[in-house]
């Protein structure tokens, strides 16, 4: 009998690196070129909005223009969770759009979405794919200057945590896919996990992320190797006991 219970699933930039989107701590990555504090932080966005704009309307543009597409890995995840019979949720760290185009529905952007902007004053959330600036107005309010991409910046709290905790509460198997494990509390969901016993813990990435030894399991690689693997092995074993 093959044992089909709940899995969850964390998403980091390195499940995106192969369909070229760059990742942020590798030696090319994106905070290799430009500092956290300058463009990342709600001290940033009022110190500068025009230099914040400039740096997610960069990283927008490819996503909008679909230059770039889900890879195999993305397609994996997709594929597991339309046909395993428990229930798979995604929740991503990623900002790019790539689990929803390879088909992914259960997905949960816990730093928000590229493609959506938020306005300041009224919260209203659109989804947004042209470049955006200081001048545009909120559809809801129509307040002008107050609309901001709608991503979780450092000392914001992420989206779905309630959720989140209880579906890591629920899982049979947790599995953290091309995350470096530098970011909480993202890198602290593999503790929340052993803790209570009753999951298998799974790391793969391209080398042992900072929370490495807390997984019960760990493969190394790309993930358009590992990912679409691991789907297969797990229609065909289920989850290892
Ligand atoms: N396949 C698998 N893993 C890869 C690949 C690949 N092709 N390329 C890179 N990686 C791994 C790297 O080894 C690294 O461990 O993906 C990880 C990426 O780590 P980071 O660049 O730190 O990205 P991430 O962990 O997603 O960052 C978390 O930090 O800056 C904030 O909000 C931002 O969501 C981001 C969060």
């Amino acid at each position: 009998m093959i044992d089909h219970g709940n899995i969850v699933i964390l998403t980091g930039a390195g499940i995106s690196q192969e369909s070229g989107l760059a990742t942020f701590r590798d030696a090319d990555g994106i905070w290799a070129k430009v500092r956290i504090e300058d463009v990342a932080t709600p001290e940033a966005y009022a110190r500068d909005p025009d230099r914040v704009h400039r740096f997610y309307n960069a990283r927008r543009r490819p996503l909008a223009e679909r230059d770039v597409a889900p890879n195999v890995a993305h397609l994996a995840l997709a594929r597991l969770e339309a046909d395993w019979p428990g229930e798979v949720l995604i929740v991503t760290q990623n900002i790019d759009d790539l689990h929803e185009r390879a088909g992914s529905r259960n997905l949960l952007h816990m730093h928000g979405e590229m493609l959506k902007v938020r306005c300041g004053d009224c919260g209203d959330v659109v989804e947004w794919l042209a470049d955006l600036g200081r001048d545009d107005q909120c559809a809801s309010c129509g307040t002008t200057g107050r609309m901001r991409p709608h991503v979780v910046w450092f000392g914001e709290m992420p989206f779905g945590m309630e959720r989140i905790e209880m579906a890591l509460a629920g899982c049979r198997l947790f599995i953290s896919i091309g995350t470096s494990g530098n970011v909480y509390p993202a890198a602290g969901f593999v503790q929340m996990v052993r803790e209570l016993e009753r999951a298998h813990t799974l790391e793969l990435n391209l080398e042992p992320s900072e929370g490495a030894t807390l997984f019960a399991e760990t493969r190394y690689g790309p993930a358009t190797e590992l990912v679409p693997a691991f789907v297969d092995q797990l229609f065909t074993e289920g989850l290892s006991n």
